[in-house]
């Protein structure tokens, strides 16, 4: 059991787009106090962590700094984004060969000082990832989660938004399985403030059939290709997702989302990494929840677990 949350300290691994992101973004949101980069370009480390940290004396309270792995030590969350990004072109999965090896060595180095964190994945891809991150490390089911389909959901979230022309506020949408291509939307469960899009769509007068889905589907799971293909890279979204997960481990303020954790038997899976709806807190995903979702969904997500479960299996030892 974790304890109580008291020193907020966090580490980042990784240094890149996405590390520092997530350095302002918890700097901004003013959630913990001590957050370390740590980068095998240690030059960069600390040069992100200076910029970060000028803009601190009107923001908060929070300490940015460069350090190393020693610095795991009394971590409350240690946050991975080490692994080369995705190419225009390519997808999360093409990523798991580089990625998993660096995921290795990250993971050995975070054990020879780690005492009682939570630990966050982010690299791509983050499924296989997280799955790698917590075999090796060994800890009780839920202290290593995936960020996972977070961000799909949130995209989810806005483009039905934008859809009914409503502020995101009033839209509930969560999107399971793989962070990437196999990915599932629970339409079953889509709601506008409480009122299931189907009885909302009819009520104003809006289509809500399979080519407005299709469509959301579609744009939801191409957005960060999107993304890569304009600016070579995707991590504000990332970041600002990471910004409010963090906030319930750090902060003990519990919510729910669609985060990536290695399951056990939850809609007949176990043993691969993926997202279902999770309550995150002090411990990381303190559980899981299973919903009745429709029988087309549940196979499309059992399918999904499948596809990851194929591509650690063409992993091997590593
Ligand atoms: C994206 C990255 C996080 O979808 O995979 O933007």
């Amino acid at each position: 059991m974790n304890i109580l949350a008291g020193n907020r300290k966090v580490a980042i691994i990784g240094a890149g787009f996405v590390g520092a992101s997530i350095a302002y973004a918890l700097t901004l949101r003013n959630i913990a106090r001590d957050i370390v980069l740590i980068d095998i370009d240690a030059k960069k480390a600390a040069g992100e962590a200076l910029d970060i940290q000028h803009g601190i004396p009107y923001m908060g309270k929070s300490a940015v700094r460069a350090g190393d792995y020693s610095d795991c030590k009394d971590c409350d969350l240690i946050v991975i984004t080490a692994g080369r990004g995705r190419r225009p072109g390519e997808s999360r999965l093409q990523l798991m060969q580089d990625n998993s090896r660096i995921m290795r060595n990250v993971v050995d180095n975070i054990q020879k000082h780690y005492t009682r964190s939570v630990i966050l994945v982010v690299s791509n891809p983050a499924d296989i990832l997280t799955y790698l991150c917590d075999k090796w490390m060994g800890l009780e089911n839920g202290m290593v989660f995936g960020t996972g389909c977070v961000l799909d959901s949130s995209r989810l979230v806005r483009c039905v938004a934008d859809y009914v022309k409503l502020s995101t506020e009033v839209v509930k949408g969560t999107i399971v399985g793989e962070h990437g291509d196999s990915q599932i939307p629970i339409w079953s469960r889509l709601a506008i403030a409480g009122v299931p899009m189907e009885e909302y769509c009819e009520n104003v007068g809006l289509a809500w059939g399979h080519a407005e889905k299709d469509t959301i589907a579609d744009r939801v799971k191409t957005m960060g290709a999107e993304i890569i293909a304009a600016k070579g890279k995707t991590h504000y979204g990332i970041a600002t997702c990471v910004g409010s997960l963090a906030d319930a481990v750090l902060n003990q303020r519990l919510t729910i989302a669609s985060v990536s954790t290695t399951l056990q038997g939850e809609y007949g899976v176990c043993d691969v990494a993926l997202s279902i709806p999770s309550i995150i807190g002090v411990n990381g995903v303190e559980r899981r929840l299973e919903e009745n979702w429709d029988t087309d969904e549940l196979s499309a997500f059992r399918q999904s677990a499948i596809t990851l479960k194929n591509k650690i299996d063409e992993l091997g030892n590593i």
